[in-house]
């Protein structure tokens, strides 16, 4: 039989073996196009008498890497992968998958359904559907645990977790490794069927050892590891049903794949993971990069060693230089640490890190050395002569077509450019601490920064395995311009009732990792307490100021690291302090504020209210692209709970109209700081929402 040429499925019939390949790049996503022809083919396949085996291949990168994401959400058409998986596994004619790539989800329980499966060496397998709100609905909770067993099955699926063929093997997944081409192994497997020399079976008639220890243990594990998260348990109640007869199982699977389908994370984890993508969607996206192939940084402290650090990792030669030798040998200690770090965690091998630290980096005290690098990243304090004069000095130093990077954090890049004869070249590259961990990258662009230095900045990040997202010239671009707005809400809720523990107990409620006020004893009270006597003289007469923090850092207390601040860290856990109370009460009796209740709901929704609108206003003046952007800001670089979507995923889930209202319900008690913002007011008039412009 002919190939069918730009088919999302073929058949090639070689005698008594019958080829079926998928083809549908990049992913060979299991789209319903894929689902119907598969069905088709194999149904045709078993109907045909010269066919005594069938091997399942896939054309391209990888075999089927899963259900076709962007089909969630909309009616589901049949025929459903499990429909297929019940096709195949109830074939006369034994089929055996030969799997490549990263084949997950429902990739892997169309292999499952499979009478035999064999994987090239290198392949990945695994189910993250509950990484994205769900559960393996395609067959893969029932028949994973008839050949894993239900603990392996439970730690599989509960986390999503991807690993190697030789583990598949282990667990019984697949059973051979192979190498060659997909096509090459599907005939020399298809072939080892004939001969019986490769067994098969249906997996669903195989039965499951009951373990009802194991389904306890992983509810209660998930109850503490996943407070927040729907899928993980429905996870476990799935698995729990695979020791009915498949059918009934497989019915059980169904109806909470169902569920999973219709709540709400479900739309938020598809969300989040579109973002990731779409964010490298930018104007400047056709233009070629320029070279990066030597690096260079300026400034060994905790930024710039974690900013060395991750060139390091991605092997990139790189240049650090510091005022003097005392300095330079802090930045180089401090990346040596870093990657100590990485060896631990398995990311590194002793010898890479040595030969780093050996041959890969070089340090200086003189800029005319980092003469010769592509990119230049300077990530000195934030201060804005110095780095004007750095600026002038790399214009005199560095090669022509080299991109001068800032990794400010706040200061105007536009200013830091005009230092400069090319500010065509400048640009900022705001790194977020700790830098060779944290996956976002602000890619800032100037009024005069060229295009291809912004593709150039896209191209690094993609190097470092960052996120990055392209956002414009303001006070703080994106992420920290918003959070300086919310963050006062929390000061505001203190003095107007609130207690810190309160605020944080309810922010972790909705699913921040930890509460703002956790976060700032972590970080340093001393930090935003300098920044506000730096910024005293240009605060805004009617803006309200909350004098509490600065009590607490007058007193000493500076948070974790000097054992006190909005807590007491004396114990396993920390405790609210009891002075900050005494503080907190005295500010409010000197102010004459009454203080009320607040419910965890109320504290929630001004926060959340607050970053949403200084988003809207991003959004309105252009510094931020589309939603999408402010949501990827915020899920990888400050921790906002994925299944949330991101602020303005969020914001769509409140609805236009509610969040004017709120905004002018809070108004009437600070009019300064609870202003509708104009976009705001627009999509509420209008009825739009936030997903439509990240359509446009
Ligand atoms: N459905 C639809 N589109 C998908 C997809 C899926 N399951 N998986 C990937 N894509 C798309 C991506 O959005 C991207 O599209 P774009 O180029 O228009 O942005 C493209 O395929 C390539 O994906 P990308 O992630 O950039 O490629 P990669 O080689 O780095 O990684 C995978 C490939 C398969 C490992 C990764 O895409 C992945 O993890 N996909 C999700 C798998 C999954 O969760 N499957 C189970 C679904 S229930």
């Amino acid at each position: 039989m002919a190939q069918r040429k730009g088919q999302v499925v073929t058949v090639e019939k070689l005698g008594n073996i019958a080829l079926v390949a998928v083809d549908n790049p990049p992913v060979n996503a299991l789209s319903h196009a894929v689902r119907a022809a598969l069905t088709e083919a194999i149904e045709a396949l078993d109907a045909d008498r010269e066919v005594e085996v069938v091997a399942l291949y896939a054309e391209g990168r990888t075999f089927i890497a899963g259900a076709d994401i962007r089909e969630f959400g909309k009616p589901p058409v049949p025929p459903f992968t499990i429909d297929v998986c019940r096709t195949l596994e109830n074939a006369a004619t034994p089929i055996v998958a030969v799997i490549h790539g990263t084949t997950l989800g429902g990739g892997l329980e169309i292999a499952l359904a499979c009478h035999a499966r064999v994987a090239l060496d290198g392949t990945i397998v695994g189910f993250p559907e509950v990484t994205l709100g769900l559960i393996p609905g395609g067959g893969g909770t029932q028949r994973a645990p008839r050949v894993t067993g239900i603990t392996s099955a439970l730690d599989l699926i509960t986390t999503g977790k991807r690993i190697g063929a030789h583990d598949a093997l282990t667990l019984g997944l697949i059973d051979e490794i192979a190498s060659g081409t997909p096509r090459d192994v599907a005939i020399s497997s298809a072939t080892a069927v004939l001969s019986g020399n490769l067994a098969t079976r249906r997996i669903g008639q195989l039965t499951v050892t009951p373990d009802p220890d194991a389904i306890a243990a992983a509810t209660d594990t998930l109850r503490k590891t996943s407070p927040h998260h729907f899928a993980p348990q429905k996870c476990v109640e799935a698995v729990a049903a695979s020791t009915l007869p498949i059918e009934d199982g497989i019915a059980a699977e169904r109806a909470i794949f169902l569920e999973c389908q219709a709540s709400p994370q479900r739309a938020a984890l598809v969300h989040a993971f579109f973002a990731e993508r779409a964010v490298d969607k930018i104007p400047e996206k056709g233009t070629p990069p320029r070279v990066l192939e030597a690096l260079a940084v300026i400034g060994g402290g905790t930024m710039g060693s974690g900013i060395t650090t991750a060139a390091l990792l991605a092997g990139f030669p790189v240049t650090l230089a510091e005022r003097d030798g005392e300095s330079l040998e802090k930045g180089r200690a401090a990346i040596a640490k870093n990657l100590d770090g990485a060896v631990k965690r398995g990311k590194l091998s002793e010898a890479r890190r040595t030969d780093i630290l050996t041959t890969s980096l070089k340090t200086t005290t003189d800029l005319a050395d980092l003469a010769g690098a592509d990119l230049v990243i300077e990530a000195v304090f934030e201060d804005m002569a110095v780095k004007t004069e750095i600026f002038g000095a790399l214009d005199r130093v560095m090669k022509p077509g080299a991109v001068l990077a800032t990794n400010t954090s706040y200061l105007d890049i536009d200013t830091i450019a005009a230092a400069t004869e090319r500010p065509g070249d400048v640009i900022g590259l705001h790194f977020f601490s700790p830098a060779h961990i944290m996956r976002l990258l602000e890619v800032v662009v100037a009024q005069k920064t060229t295009a291809d230095v912004v593709a150039t900045g896209f191209a690094l990040a993609k190097r470092l395995g960052k996120i990055a997202v392209r956002a414009g010239v303001c006070d703080g671009f994106i992420g920290n311009r918003i959070m300086s707005h919310y963050r006062k809400v929390g000061d505001y809720l203190v003095m107007d009732g609130a207690s810190p523990e309160a605020i944080d107990d309810a922010l972790e409620g909705f699913g921040l990792a930890m509460g703002p006020f956790k976060v700032g004893d972590l970080a340093g009270l001393d930090i935003a307490w300098a920044s506000r006597k730096r910024l005293a003289a240009t605060r805004p007469a009617d803006e309200r100021y909350i004098p509490i923090a600065d009590r607490i850092c007058e007193a000493g207390w500076f948070g974790r690291k000097t054992g006190k601040g909005y807590y007491v860290y004396d114990g396993p856990t920390p405790r609210p302090n009891p002075d900050v109370a005494a503080i907190i009460a005295q500010e409010r009796q000197k102010a004459g504020i009454v203080p009320r209740t607040f419910s965890a709901e109320e504290i929630v929704d001004r926060y959340l209210t607050a970053m949403i609108s200084e988003g809207a206003r991003v959004l309105d003046e252009g510094i931020a692209l589309r939603p999408v952007d402010i949501d990827a800001v915020f899920l990888f670089g400050y921790g906002f709970p994925r299944h949330r979507g991101g602020p303005m995923f969020y914001a769509d889930t409140i609805g236009a109209a509610a969040l004017v209202e709120r905004i002018k319900t809070y108004a009437a008690q600070d009019a300064y700081f609870w202003t509708v913002p104009p976009l705001l007011e627009r999509l509420a008039a209008e009825g739009g929402t936030f997903a439509a412009l990240n359509a446009d």
